[in-house]
């Protein structure tokens, strides 16, 4: 796959670069010729990929706007891949308080942080594009994650009210809605033994979901591809349940 000349993009960010999604993302865009800046807060992580892929690794919590703010000072970036995120799963009344702030921050408030810091500069060279990786939960009921389908619904909607704040200008936003993933995020958002169970069906894998944004980022530059859904071909989306 490879870019259009004529969409002049030269470097990309992509943030949760460490693992899964946002490490394929930055393999596939780094062997389409871009500087890739991956971002994320396991330099290990980070240090390998950059000696596999030649990215530019930034060690950093995307939580922290003053720290993003610094990082960021004086980068030129023409392509911004939200795809950091995270989830805790349970039902409100059992949510630890303190997972409330983080879930909303990570997934909801970092991801405007960064669009602010970087937009401008695309507007000034009017050339970009923003993705975010949303999430199946972001558009339909799923138990246990109230807050972070609150989250991900609230990205998708600002995005499009953001694709109308800058109409006119060759600045392009894209959400790539999720299905099951084969990643580390079910380990950490619903442990070890229900992501063994979850991770044993047929799921999507990273690369599937690297491909979706680069066909996105690689459109023709008359085109802005606003919104993808992917699911596994054994997952959908619906129904109605019923308590006993
Ligand atoms: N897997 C799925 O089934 C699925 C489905 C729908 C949507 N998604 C979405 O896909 C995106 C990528 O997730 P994934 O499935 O690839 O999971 P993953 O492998 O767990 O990746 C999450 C990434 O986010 C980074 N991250 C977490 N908190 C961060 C912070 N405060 N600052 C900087 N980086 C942070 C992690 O890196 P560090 O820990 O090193 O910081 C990691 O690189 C997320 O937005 C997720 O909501 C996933």
């Amino acid at each position: 796959m490879s870019f259009p000349p004529s969409l002049g993009y030269r470097t990309a960010l992509v943030t949760g670069a460490s693992s899964g999604i946002g490490a394929s993302t930055v393999e596939a865009l780094t062997a389409a010729g871009l500087t890739v800046h991956a971002v994320a807060r396991r330099g290990d992580r980070l240090q390998e990929l950059a000696a596999r892929t030649g990215c530019v690794p930034h060690v950093l919590d995307i939580t922290d706007r003053k720290a993003c703010a610094a990082a960021l000072d004086g980068l030129e970036i023409d392509i911004l891949v939200n795809n950091a995120g995270g989830s805790h799963q349970s039902p409100i009344q059992d949510y630890p308080p303190d997972e409330i702030d983080r879930i909303l921050d990570l997934n909801l408030r970092a991801v405007m942080h960064l669009n602010r810091l970087l937009l401008p500069g695309m507007l000034a060279r009017d050339r970009g594009h923003i993705v975010v990786i949303g999430s199946m939960a972001g558009h339909y009921p799923m138990r246990g994650s109230a807050l972070y389908s609150a989250a991900k619904a609230a990205v998708s909607h600002a995005f499009d009210v953001m694709r109308l704040d800058t109409l006119g200008s060759r600045v392009r936003w894209t959400e790539v809605a999720p299905g099951r993933v084969a990643t580390e995020a079910f380990m950490n958002s619903i442990g070890p033994e229900r992501a063994k169970e979850f991770l044993s069906k047929e799921t999507l894998q990273p690369e599937d979901l690297a491909a979706s944004v680069c066909h996105a980022l690689m459109a023709p530059p008359h085109v802005n591809v606003s919104r993808i859904e992917i699911y596994p071909v054994k997952q959908a989306s619906g129904g109605f349940l019923y308590a006993d």
